[in-house]
């Protein structure tokens, strides 16, 4: 039987982070031995905020597919490209942006939502409305059957279907419409106890090493009402404690969980607990991301084989959408 397909995408806005990796990576590393994998950097989408400095962008790419390939993206496994590296892409935006009505970008909420919070750069431009747009044809492009996004991404999803119905009812049946996959994801806040943000400045990268790692878990809120040793602790308050509850054994979850109820554990001792459980859970990505760092042409290499594979597919899809609209 021939295996669903999924294509996702990431936007390149720096080094990847713990809150980057639960929220997507790890379900993307989880779905490659399931179903036929397409992971592309979506660089095009990143200049909708960076177009002021878009010389990042290029560099921030870069540690994205290092990021991706010690976190475990396989290439053996699955496709990964840079967005940019296929045309195509950007041919299929623009024909659809012909047929999609402008109220249906005005009315998505993550428009105002991200023109709200994002106010250092002017976010007002014609690319950053269509961004669902150019989305659309990055998935539709390959077929996919589902495409794994945070539930914050849904509405473009739903989007997206939206313009598959109304192209296929104009012209011909050639896309599908790619159903979402929302994975669970592990409550897991910032150093300071707010969502883990880059903006925020508490994060913990996936490139950090062991001396990083330490020292940012000492400097994480843990139960603001345990002001001394001798207070007793309530985990489910914690900040900490969903850490714990990813990286260390059951068996410490639950003596812990006793514990610093009973203030027999002490804030510090148990941060000393988490790093040593994080620092072993992180080691084979740091491991693998000293493989990758010491060979760059490897990982470009694989991004090349992946565009090479992936375009031949938007290639042919681009042809049919043409050919329905009888433009070929
Ligand atoms: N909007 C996604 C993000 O910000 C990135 C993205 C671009 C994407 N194109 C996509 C995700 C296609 C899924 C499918 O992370
Ligand atoms: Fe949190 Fe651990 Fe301190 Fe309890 S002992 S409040 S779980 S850091």
């Amino acid at each position: 039987m021939k295996r669903k397909r999924i294509l996702s995408g990431m936007q390149p806005s720096g080094k990847l982070h713990l809150g980057n990796y639960f929220g997507a990576l790890k379900n993307w590393v989880d779905l490659q031995d399931e179903f036929e994998c397409y992971f592309f950097i979506a660089d095009w989408h990143a200049l909708s905020s960076l177009y002021e400095g878009p010389g990042r962008i290029k560099d921030f790419s870069f540690e994205v597919a290092i990021d991706w390939l010690s976190a475990g993206l396989d290439p053996e496994k699955c496709t990964m490209f840079l967005q940019s590296d296929i045309p195509e892409h950007a041919e299929l935006h623009l024909i659809l942006s012909m047929i999609v009505p402008v109220p249906w970008l005005e009315r998505n909420p993550t428009y105002k939502e991200k023109q709200d919070e994002i106010k250092n750069v002017d976010m007002n431009s014609y690319g950053f409305l269509g961004y669902p747009v150019l989305q659309t044809a990055d998935i539709v492009l390959y077929k996919a059957d589902y495409v794994p996004v945070g539930i914050d991404q849904a509405p473009h999803l739903e989007l997206s279907r939206e313009i598959v119905r109304r192209f296929n009812k104009l012209y011909k049946k050639v896309f599908i419409e790619p159903g979402a996959k929302i994975s669970d994801i592990p409550k897991l806040n910032g150093l300071d106890g707010r969502k883990m943000s880059k903006t925020y400045n508490n994060t913990i990268f996936l490139s950090d090493g062991e001396k990083e790692v330490g020292k940012k878990v000492q400097s994480m809120l843990t139960d603001p009402a345990r002001a001394r040793r001798d207070d007793p602790g309530n985990p489910d308050v914690c900040n900490l404690y969903p850490f714990h509850k990813i990286y260390s054994p059951k068996a410490m979850q639950d003596e812990i969980n006793t514990d610093c109820r009973t203030a027999k554990i002490g804030c510090g001792d148990c941060k000393k607990l988490l790093s040593q459980t994080m620092v072993e859970g992180m080691r084979p990505m740091m491991e693998k991301r000293r493989e990758f760092l010491a060979c760059p042409d490897v990982v470009k290499e694989i991004l090349h084989e992946g565009t090479l594979k992936a375009r031949v597919i938007a290639k042919s899809t681009l042809e049919q959408a043409k050919q329905a609209m009888k433009l070929k």
